[in-house]
């Protein structure tokens, strides 16, 4: 039997009742129905200081879980609300303590499958978000997966629920981050 394969959501927006905090946990629902195992690095929770790129003490406990979580994870999601047409100052944040696997081998987060999420007001900047999102993966040698999910502050349904279109979407996403992460781990059992 082999281990079920572990997808990480990293993201989520800093306030207490963030949509995008509740859209990255019904993602990691969706992935668990599906078999895979899901961990969350919660932003909010985690309260990363500003990365600085000369760091000459140790790193602090929230960005060591951070980089044991990404490396352990055969999959990650990534969730951002859109600040200003673009992902959060928080979320980037989160991101550029993956430099910190810049040494790795292989480096980054090369070859993990990453489903990609945004919470916005219009539609038109949550695709923005997804592009900025989809332009790190790359800068991160991962590989974004085709369906994205955009949501709207309409497509949260009472309590902690998202609409069922949403929730086909996010089914969908998980199932390719299935797919292309199975595949990634054969590749690399035939190295
Ligand atoms: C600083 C700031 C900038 C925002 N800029 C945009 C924007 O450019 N386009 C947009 O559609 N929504 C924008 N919004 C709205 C948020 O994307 C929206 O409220 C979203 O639900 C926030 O996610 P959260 O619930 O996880 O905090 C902005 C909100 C804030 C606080």
């Amino acid at each position: 039997m082999p281990e079920p394969l572990t997808v990480l959501g990293l993201g989520g927006g800093l306030g207490a009742r963030s949509r995008t905090g509740l859209l990255l946990r019904a993602a990691l629902l969706r992935a668990r129905e599906q078999g895979l195992r899901p961990r969350l690095y919660d932003v909010r929770k985690q309260r990363l200081p500003l990365y600085e790129p000369d760091w000459d003490v140790e790193l602090p406990a929230p960005a060591k879980l951070l980089l044991s979580e990404a490396r352990a994870a055969d999959a990650l999601i990534l969730a951002s609300p859109v600040y200003h047409g673009t992902v959060s100052g928080a979320f980037k944040n989160a991101v550029d303590y993956l430099q910190l696997l810049a040494e790795d081998d292989p480096p980054w987060l090369s070859g993990k499958a990453i489903g990609l999420l945004s919470v916005c007001t219009g539609t038109g900047a949550g695709m923005q978000a997804i592009t900025a999102m989809d332009h790190m993966c790359r800068a991160l040698r991962a590989i974004s997966v085709p369906t994205v999910v955009v949501a709207t502050e309409n497509s949260f349904g009472t309590g902690n629920t998202v609409d069922v279109r949403l929730a086909s979407r996010l089914g969908r996403m998980i199932g390719e981050l299935r797919t292309y992460a199975t595949a990634s781990r054969e590749l690399v059992g035939m190295s």
